[in-house]
């Protein structure tokens, strides 16, 4: 053997590393990409010299874990996007004055890079206010507390804290060689959030803090231009973007910036009681293909995935702790069909278009009939030759169109743009859904055969289940607990006092009730009231330990019943919040708490006002002082065993353990058995949980995707709790005897406590004869060539597991006149005899398929002269069978 080949064994020592470092360093040097600049012209941002319509993913790293991150960018990608848009949560990465925080869930270089290394770029929104349903609008508590502040206005203290933590990031970011002329992914940024909304509220030190935030951003030398959203009066060098449900026909204050969307809200956010809001993806792909026709470059979604918002993240008033927001990636990562799957379709065909979209300097228009209407770009491609793309849209309600257009007619559903990205054959319409439709499925997990712990021996077979039988639990003392509790006279603003660090604060005072005052609630068959002037978001009353009443609301008048006895009493309010405000102007000055008097109202000679007594603070519960939630401290408090009979007792603690499912759907905790509280997994806080039913009316039967949309269209989970379901990331799993600790406020009964996964368990899909062609044959090279005509190409459907799930059964297949919708398919008196089995043999045992819709593919006609269709339901499951064997 040739000495050269020979490897020592130093060089065996000294070579993984060598090899782990040349992987490594693409990541720490940056060089994602060839350096490239970014500029922009009327028209378009100019990424490396060309014009580019690109379509951007709103994904906030913190609401999922860094082991998601990959997934969910992947799929992004995948669903075509182009960019990853992402806020900056202050808050998170700065908790305490100068203590930064870049680790674990707020790691936003490992983010940032993730992005880059899937060869996408980011659009970096550093506000540092971002709203975003997050607590605070991103704003760290301890900033109130920097003297002399006023936010988002010209003043000075506030200036200097935002300058510095923007200067941060930026230089982070420098340093991480991360923005595009460092060959990083970093494309653009954003300064202010929607300043727009508020600055009237701040005179002219609003236009004077907007023109600062301006030049402070464009001073910070990072090479990528800068957006504000909402912003009319956005200086020369920044963008003003348009933010909404449709952003078509929007223009940007000046004619040398171009028509950017930084949040197209494809969903809407949820508040505890709500209903959930769901955006048809007819309806959504509607507003982005006329975005795109009339001039648009740049369109984000928010969300692409919403993801959770963990432990106290929330914002408020009253936002849940799930932030799905019926995105295209759902609250776990999976993806939402046909919503991912038609935006892809609507992605490929505005690509096919970008040739012509970017040749232009602007659409030439032309009206086609009352409600329609053309949008045409054509020009010289850069690659040599002429260009065209058309949008064809009917902005009817109602009625389809029938339309001529360069000789050819066409047929526009209501309410949808059709894309002819050669100005002659349709490759989409906004209003034909082709992607399939998935219906999650949620299951109590069993666990495999063979790997049973300790925890699930004791457990009937047929009442298998992942979490341990056995409950300890603990009380929560009523009232003053601790040693840093402290006596004041008077009234406390709130967050002066918990500095946000609980939900709870509880202060005591003591009332004398003479005899005098008993008799004469008797005599009056009265009783005296708590009255506080007004209160936010939850207040608990006990007098003398008991619990006498609760008021839930967001600055309203509390009016609670109470009993006293004759001598001293001790009044004890729990007053709590649940996600601090994060949109509106003089957010400093909105605390928390208590406004107004403290009285007790209904006495003989009038009010007790309790505004100036003494009263006893103390912050938080005793419970999270000593981190009995996690597995360090759990032992801490004094658990003892729960009793199955035990009727449901408030304020209590609870634990017990349980053993991850297997494979990897995601995992969920069903709460809802219980009243409110906060749920840690392995010292992991999950988030708020509050099983509060949603109204009884206003959810519609139908859902109608034409005409405009708002959050209270087309809701769905009337009458039913809002949120039942918890997300446990995996990364915070063991495979077994995972902790799983509880604070509940008001009741609720653990043992009924399960743990369940989800997948997209069904799907279901239906493609006509008359379906448009899949859309990758228009960059085949038959079609490029002009071998083929895209109108001889046969329409097709894709089914889709998730990964890791393949097609397990098909339960439906009909190509001919299926009736019914998606699960509920039935044949009609078309019916290709073959059907069934020609799916199956397409698809069962694999993780996506094809299947062309057409006489060829089902090997008949089954009615010559009528369109055909065809319907189909597949049941995914996991791959490994094995994994998932039933007892
Ligand atoms: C916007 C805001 C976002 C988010 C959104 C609603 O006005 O900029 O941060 O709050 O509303 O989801």
């Amino acid at each position: 053997m040739a000495k050269s080949k020979q490897i020592s064994s130093l060089q065996w020592r000294i070579l993984p590393p060598i090899i782990a470092l040349l992987v490594y360093l693409p990541i720490v040097s940056g060089s994602f990409f060839e350096p490239f600049n970014v500029s922009y012209d009327h028209r378009a941002l100019i990424i490396a010299g060309k014009r580019r319509m690109l379509v951007s993913a709103g994904i906030h790293y913190p609401r999922a874990t860094p082991e998601m991150w990959s997934d969910l960018i992947t799929k992004s990608r995948e669903g075509g996007a182009d960019v990853i848009q992402t806020y900056v949560f202050w808050n998170g990465h700065e908790p305490v004055k100068g203590q930064y925080n870049f680790e674990g869930r707020y790691d936003i270089v490992k983010f940032v890079e993730l992005v880059g290394s899937s060869g996408l770029y980011l659009h970096l929104r550093i506000g540092p206010y971002v709203c975003a349903e997050w607590n605070f609008g991103g704003f760290p508590v301890w900033l109130r507390d920097v003297p002399g502040i006023e936010f988002r206005t010209d003043n000075e203290p506030f200036k200097k804290e935002m300058q510095k933590f923007v200067t941060k990031i930026v230089d982070l970011m420098r340093e991480a060689k991360l923005f595009s002329w460092q060959g990083g992914p970093v494309i653009m940024l954003q300064i202010e959030n929607e300043y727009g909304d508020v600055e009237k509220s701040y005179g002219q030190k609003g236009k004077d803090y907007v023109k600062w935030a301006a030049s402070m951003a464009l001073g910070l030398g990072a090479g990528v231009p800068w957006v504000m959203c909402k912003q009319t009066d956005a200086p020369e060098n920044i963008i003003d973007a348009c933010n909404g449900y449709y952003c078509d026909g929007f223009k940007p204050n000046s004619k040398t910036k171009p028509v950017l969307w930084t949040e197209d809200w494809d969903g809407w956010y949820t508040k505890w009681g709500g209903s959930l809001p769901h955006r048809p993806a007819e309806d959504l792909a509607f507003a982005v293909a006329r975005f795109y026709q009339r001039g648009g470059s740049f369109q984000n979604y928010y969300m692409y995935f919403g993801g959770t918002n963990f432990g106290r993240t929330s914002g408020g008033p009253f936002y849940i702790t799930s932030y799905d927001y019926d995105a295209p990636l759902d609250e776990y990562g999976l993806r939402s069909e046909p919503k991912w799957g038609h935006l892809k379709d609507l992605h490929a065909a505005i690509k096919l278009c970008e040739p012509a979209l970017v040749a232009a300097d602007a659409p030439q228009y032309r009206k086609l009939g009352s409600n329609q209407e053309a949008h045409i770009y054509h020009g010289n491609a850069e690659t040599g030759g002429k260009v065209c793309a058309a949008f064809l849209a009917n902005i009817d309600e109602h009625k389809s169109a029938y339309v001529k257009f360069n000789g050819q007619s066409y047929t526009l559903p209501p309410w949808s743009v059709s894309i002819l990205p050669d100005c002659r054959h349709v490759a989409f319409n906004t209003a034909k859904v082709g992607a399939q439709t998935s219906v999650k499925t949620v299951e109590s997990a069993r666990p495999p055969l063979g790997s049973m712990s300790i925890l699930q021996k004791d457990v009937s077979q047929d009442n298998v289940s992942y979490i341990s039988k056995s409950w300890m639990a603990w009380k929560e003392p009523i009232g003053i607990w601790g040693e840093d509790n402290f006596t004041f006279q008077g009234l406390l603003e709130y967050l002066n006092v918990t500095k946000d660090r609980s939900d709870y604060l509880w202060l005591k005072t003591r009332i004398s009730i003479s005899e005098d005052d008993i008799s004469f609630w008797k005599k009056n068959g009265s009783n005296p009231t708590v009255t506080i002037d007004s209160m936010r978001d939850v207040l608990r009353v006990f007098v003398n330990e008991q619990l006498s009443g609760s008021v839930v609301g967001h600055w309203v008048k509390a009016v609670q019943p109470v009993r006293f006895v004759q001598g001293d009493n001790d009044l004890l309010l729990l007053t709590q919040t649940v996600g601090l405000q994060n949109y509106g102007a003089f957010l400093e000055k909105d605390g928390a708490g208590f406004r107004g008097k403290v009285k007790v109202t209904g006495f003989k000679n009038g009010d007790m006002d309790l505004s100036k007594s003494s009263w006893t603070y103390q912050v938080g519960l005793k419970g999270e002082a000593e981190k009995i939630y996690t597995v360090e401290y759990n032992e801490k408090a004094e658990w003892s065993t729960l009793e199955t009979d035990v009727s449901p007792s408030i304020f209590m603690w609870y634990k017990t353990y349980f053993d991850t499912p297997d494979g990897t759907d995601p995992v969920v905790l069903d709460l809802e058995s219980m009243g409110k509280g906060q749920a840690w997994v392995n010292g992991h806080h999950i988030g708020r949980y509050w099983n509060i039913i949603s109204q009884k009316d206003g959810c519609e039967r139908t859902c109608d995707y034409r005409g405009a949309y708002h959050s209270d269209k087309c809701t769905t989970n009337c009458g039913k709790p809002t949120q039942t379901r918890y997300h446990v990331p995996r990364s915070w799993l063991k495979p077994s005897s995972n902790l799983l600790v509880l604070f509940e406020e008001t009741g609720g009964n653990p043992f009924k406590i399960s743990v369940k996964t989800v997948t997209s368990g069904i799907l279901c899909s239906q493609v006509s004869e008359s379906h448009y062609p899949p859309l990758r044959k228009w960059s085949t090279p038959e079609y490029m060539n002009g071998t083929i005509s895209i109108n001889s190409v046969a329409p097709e459907m894709q089914l889709h597991c998730e990964d890791g799930h393949a097609i397990s059964s098909i339960e439906f297949a009909s190509y001919g006149t299926p009736r019914g919708s998606c699960e509920r398919f039935s044949t009609g008196k078309c019916h290709a005899s073959k059907s069934l089995s020609i799916v199956s043999e397409a698809c069962q045992g694999r993780n996506n398929c094809f299947i062309e819709v057409s006489n060829t593919a089902f090997r008949s006609d089954p009615c010559k002269g009528t369109l055909k269709t065809l319907a189909v339901v597949a049941r995914c499951s996991p791959s490994q069978e094995t994994s998932y064997l039933r007892f």
